[in-house]
């Protein structure tokens, strides 16, 4: 579908695009200008079937009436108030909605625009914490190998993905990296690898070289989302929580693609029965139609550092000017609804075996190394050609020239469809990957 006019190609130019080849888009541009449901539309009227949500935003499907009214009702009503000394009530009324879906105790909420900037809350709530507890020897974070914590400078340090590390060097100190659990005798598992629950113990190592006494926090993606959907082996999670409560130490819980329901329940930590002191969340929150993140605090926390404050003065030094913006409170609050009429997040562990039976059939095809699955999210690695992300990048161009959209990870092919989808969709999914896959 790609064009190469000199004139659009120069009209694209202004527009700096993020974590993308803006040479070759700005020759070849993806556009989309509409969508309903499972499907993006081109300028062109093509039809494209959403099989990554968006980026893991769209559960309730695009463009959702309910959200756009809520949306627009509240901008001509309340547009804007700071939410420093001031407030409105949407916030305390999305925070206690919230506070409905997460393990029980996990009832405090700050609210952020992004997942990015609820990594770097929960970084600063952590070391909040400890400081509150007189423990402000604890600055040591832990992070893991192929983590993906979002892009601002706290992030970043976490981040166990070269690209979004390598030229950022510079004040990432402090941060050490457990390995990756994803494992060659893990290959093709469906659901939580048998293996691997024993790479747990690299934070046990970690408490010994540094003294557990001086990590603040331990975070990790319940699942591994954006390097390509890595399940946690079975007992893994369990593992680091146990060492956590042995050295005082924060489990937080990166959930932004893993929360509100892609892994077939309420947050990873159901999921998973593992419970953390933080997690964070972002996209589906607002189902994606405006930028929402946030960090759910166990009591003792907010508590903890709240208590320790001054009596009457800011007990905690960070907000953002659109934290709990009037709009995003609005598009949650309408969101939190679908997913109580909708049971969507029922509806998405209801479909979760067909989703991944279907993911599975590709296994046979020669180009394909690797099938990872849980709830509704998988990936296909497809073989390296010449350089690492060569062949991944090429099938996803592909694959939108075929109608479907996802989105790739070096050789990794996301998928995280809506969970509106029906059976129907599933297959047309798995039909276009075939099909493109197969000739690729
Ligand atoms: C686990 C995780 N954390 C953080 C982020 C960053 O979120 P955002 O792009 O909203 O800043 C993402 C985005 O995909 C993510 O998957």
């Amino acid at each position: 579908m790609g064009h190469s006019d000199p004139q659009v190609e120069q009209a694209l130019q202004p527009f700096w695009m993020p974590f993308t080849p803006n040479k070759e888009f700005k020759q070849e541009p993806k556009m989309f200008t509409r969508a309903e449901g499972m499907y993006f539309y081109t300028p062109e009227g093509q039809k494209v079937i959403d099989a990554s949500s968006g980026l893991f935003c769209v559960a309730a499907g695009h463009c959702r009436p309910e959200i756009a009214e809520a949306v627009y009702k509240q901008l001509q009503t309340l547009d804007f108030t700071a939410p420093f000394l001031r407030a409105q009530p949407k916030a305390f009324e999305l925070a206690t909605r919230v506070a409905e879906f997460t393990p029980k105790g996990m009832d405090r909420v700050f609210f952020t625009n992004s997942g990015s900037e609820a990594v770097d809350t929960a970084m600063k709530m952590a070391l909040m914490y400890h400081r509150s507890k007189g423990q402000a020897q604890r600055q040591i974070f832990i992070s893991r190998e192929r983590a993906y914590h979002g892009v601002n400078m706290g992030g970043v340090a976490l981040s166990g993905m070269v690209n979004n590390r390598r030229a950022f060097g510079v004040g990432l100190a402090g941060v050490y990296h457990m390995r990756h659990t994803a494992l060659a005798e893990n290959k093709f598992a469906k659901g939580q690898p048998e293996h691997g629950a024993d790479l747990a113990d690299d934070l046990q190592r970690f408490c010994a070289l540094l003294g557990g006494e001086n990590i603040a926090a331990v975070f990790v993606e319940p699942a591994a989302g954006s390097f390509g959907c890595l399940p946690p082996p079975k007992g893994y999670l369990n593992k680091l929580r146990q060492i956590c409560d042995q050295h005082g130490i924060l489990l937080v819980f990166d959930e932004v693609i893993t929360g509100w329901g892609r892994m077939g329940a309420n947050f990873g930590a159901q999921a998973f029965g593992v419970t953390p002191d933080l997690m964070t969340m972002a996209k589906a929150i607002t189902n994606g139609a405006q930028p929402m993140g946030a960090v759910a605090a166990k009591r003792e926390v907010y508590d903890t550092i709240t208590n320790a404050g001054p009596a009457a003065g800011v007990e905690f030094f960070h907000g953002y000017t659109y934290s709990a913006h009037p709009a995003s409170c609005a598009a949650g609050l309408a969101m939190m609804d679908i997913f109580t009429k909708e049971k969507l997040i029922e509806r998405a562990a209801a479909l979760s075996p067909y989703f991944i039976e279907g993911v599975h059939s590709l296994r046979d095809l020669p180009i394909v190394t690797d099938i990872r699955s849980i709830g509704l999210m998988a990936a296909v690695d497809v073989a390296v050609d010449g350089a690492p992300g060569v062949r991944g990048h090429e099938a996803q161009k592909r694959l939108y020239d075929a109608g479907l959209n996802l989105k790739s990870t070096g050789d990794a092919l996301i998928m995280a469809p809506p969970f509106i989808a029906e059976k129907s969709h599933i297959d047309e999914i798995i039909n276009k990957m075939r099909d493109v896959l197969s000739r690729l």
